[in-house]
């Protein structure tokens, strides 16, 4: 991205600053940039909340939890998710694993080009343990592999398109029960799932923020111009697992 092209919340007159994961791994996820500043023509974008990386504590929190879990298949035949994945920042915490590939899907076609450039940095600086892809594509239309698989959001779009990418796992997965779970940190669309048919609500509760992250986010979001969003100590997760249609919904 050229110096004239960055987006909105990603310059410094915005009050941009670089993210301490960045710093120390020379890649380039910093930066909040609010959904209505990431148009990109598809019917979907009304429903982007904005760009944000999460906090690394907490998706190694979420996932450490998910690793608890007993699951269906080794590690090694999942494939990773990342469903409104940005510059990859989650991607690249997923890739420090090996499993059989990382999908990194994100809709507006600049931050999918930064995700690009950083995964291609972390294969370089010999990070990556699984194999990465970045598609550039609205969720809804992605199609699934035949593989087992772990999906995460970092609350990236608002109820209508969580809906709708549910049906398409749902669909997907029709004869495979037990073979999708979900990673959702900042679950605020989580009604969504409740009680819904055939998922199954495995563990919620508040992942906190390591000091650092915690400091990181305080001093990045104090720094808007607009002030929007506010800084929190702990982040709102959960996790689920598709079970089936023949399955009962969760309690
Ligand atoms: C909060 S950011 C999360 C970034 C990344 N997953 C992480 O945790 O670092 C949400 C991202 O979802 C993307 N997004 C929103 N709606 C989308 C859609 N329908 N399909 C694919 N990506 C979408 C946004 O453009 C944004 O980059």
């Amino acid at each position: 991205m050229g110096r004239k092209s960055k987006l909105p919340g990603l310059r410094v007159k915005d009050g941009y600053l670089r993210h301490p994961f960045d710093i120390e791994y020379q890649v380039e996820t910093s930066g909040l940039v609010h959904g209505r500043n990431l148009k990109t023509g598809h019917p979907n974008d009304r429903h982007n909340t904005a760009y944000y990386a999460v906090a690394p504590s907490v998706f190694l929190g979420l996932r450490d939890l998910w690793w608890s879990l007993p699951r269906p298949a080794p590690l090694a035949q999942y494939t990773f998710l990342d469903f409104g994945a940005g510059m990859g920042r989650a991607t690249l915490l997923a890739a420090t694993m090996p499993f059989r590939q990382v999908v990194a899907i994100e809709l507006h076609p600049a931050l999918a080009a930064m995700a690009r450039k950083n995964c291609a940095l972390w294969q370089i600086q010999g990070r990556a343990k699984s194999p990465i892809r970045v598609v550039c594509a609205d969720a809804t239309d992605f199609v699934f592999p035949e593989t087992p698989c772990l999906a995460f959001l970092f609350n990236p779009f608002r109820a209508p398109v969580l809906r709708a990418l549910l049906k398409s796992i749902e669909r997907s997965f029709r004869d495979r029960p037990g073979h999708f779970d979900l990673l959702y940190a900042n679950h605020e669309m989580e009604a969504v799932l409740h009680n819904r048919p055939g998922w199954q609500r495995l563990w919620t509760g508040n992942i906190p923020l390591s000091p650092q992250d915690e400091q990181a986010d305080r001093q990045i979001l104090n720094h808007q111009p607009d002030g929007e969003y506010a800084s929190s100590t702990e982040e709102p997760c959960s996790i689920y697992r598709w079970l089936g249609h023949d399955r009962a919904a969760s309690p």
